[in-house]
C-alpha cells in the first residue's frame, strides 16, 4: 500500500436526484481515494449509482453532499468553466457506446479534445494524436471513419481520445458492454497495458471476469459501497 497522496479523493459523497415526486438517493456516504496509477474496479447490480459515481468523478455531475478532491484540491466551488478546464485536463473518458462522432475521421475525433486547448499548436497536436492512435493500435487506420472500423477498433480509438490530453484519470463505465468476448478481452488487456505504463484506471464492468485486471474492486449496493476487495492474480503481485 502507496502513502503518498491519493489523486482522487471522494469524501462522504451522496447524491440525490429529485424529479417532481420521487427522491432517489443514488449515492450515499460514499469514501475512498485512487492513488496515482491504481487500476480500480467499480462493480454492483443495475442501478446500484456505478455510472453516478463515475459521472461525478469525471466532473460531469456534482455531488449532492460531501467533497471531490483532485490532487488535493476540491472541486465543489468550482464555475462551469473551470470544471470544463479541469476536466480537460484531468480525465478522459471512455462509454460504452464508443460516442466517436461519425462525421469525423479517426485522426480528427482523437484530435478533437485537443482542440480546446489554446495552448498547442497543429503540429504539436499532430504528434500527440499520432502517439495516442500507436498506444493502442490503431495509427494504421487514422484516414477511417467510424462506421468503416469494428466495435473494438472504434472503441479503442475512442480510449486513444480519452488518453490524448494524458489525463490524470482514465475513466471507464462499461466499455465491452457492446462488445463481443473477444474483443471485449482485447479492450480490457489494453486498458490493463496502459495501466502497467502508469495510467490510473477507474473502470465500472458488470462483467466479474474482468475485475481480475483491477488492483482493487469496490461494490456498490443501492448506492452505498459495501465492500472492497483485493482480487489475487499476477498483475498485483507485480506491483
Ligand atoms: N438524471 C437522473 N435523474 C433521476 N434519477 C437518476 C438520474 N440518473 C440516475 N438516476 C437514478 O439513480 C440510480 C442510479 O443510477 P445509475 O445510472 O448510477 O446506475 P448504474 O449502477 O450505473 O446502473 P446500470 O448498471 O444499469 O448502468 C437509479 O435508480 C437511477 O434511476
Ligand atoms: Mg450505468
Amino acid at each position: 500500500m502507496t502513502t503518498s497522496k491519493p489523486i482522487i479523493s471522494l469524501q462522504n459523497v451522496s447524491k440525490i436526484f429529485r424529479t417532481d415526486e420521487i427522491e432517489t438517493h443514488a449515492l450515499s456516504q460514499i469514501n475512498f481515494d485512487i492513488q496515482q496509477g491504481e487500476f480500480l474496479s467499480i462493480s454492483g447490480p443495475s442501478g446500484c449509482g456505478k455510472s453516478t459515481l463515475l459521472s461525478i468523478l469525471g466532473l460531469l455531475d456534482v455531488p449532492s453532499e460531501g467533497s471531490y478532491l483532485i490532487n488535493g484540491s476540491p472541486t465543489e466551488n468550482l464555475n462551469l468553466d473551470q470544471r470544463a478546464q479541469l476536466r480537460c485536463k484531468s480525465i478522459g473518458f471512455v462509454f460504452q457506446a464508443f460516442n466517436l462522432i461519425g462525421d469525423l475521421s479517426v485522426f480528427e475525433n482523437v484530435e478533437l479534445p485537443l482542440t480546446y486547448r489554446d495552448d498547442m499548436s497543429k503540429a504539436e497536436r499532430k504528434v500527440k494524436v499520432a502517439l495516442a492512435l500507436e498506444k493502442v493500435g490503431m495509427d494504421h487506420r487514422k484516414r477511417h471513419f467510424p462506421g468503416q472500423l469494428s466495435g473494438g477498433q472504434q472503441q479503442r480509438v475512442a480510449v486513444a481520445r480519452a488518453l490524448v490530453c494524458e489525463p490524470t484519470l482514465l475513466l471507464a463505465d462499461e466499455p465491452t458492454g457492446n462488445l463481443d468476448s473477444k474483443n471485449g478481452e482485447a479492450v480490457i488487456q489494453l486498458l490493463g497495458e496502459l495501466n502497467q505504463q502508469g495510467t490510473t484506471i477507474c473502470m465500472v464492468t458488470h462483467d466479474s471476469r474482468y475485475n481480475d485486471l483491477a488492483q482493487r474492486v469496490v461494490q456498490l449496493f443501492d448506492g452505498k459501497m459495501v465492500d472492497e476487495q483485493v482480487p489475487i492474480h499476477p498483475m498485483a503481485a507485480n506491483q
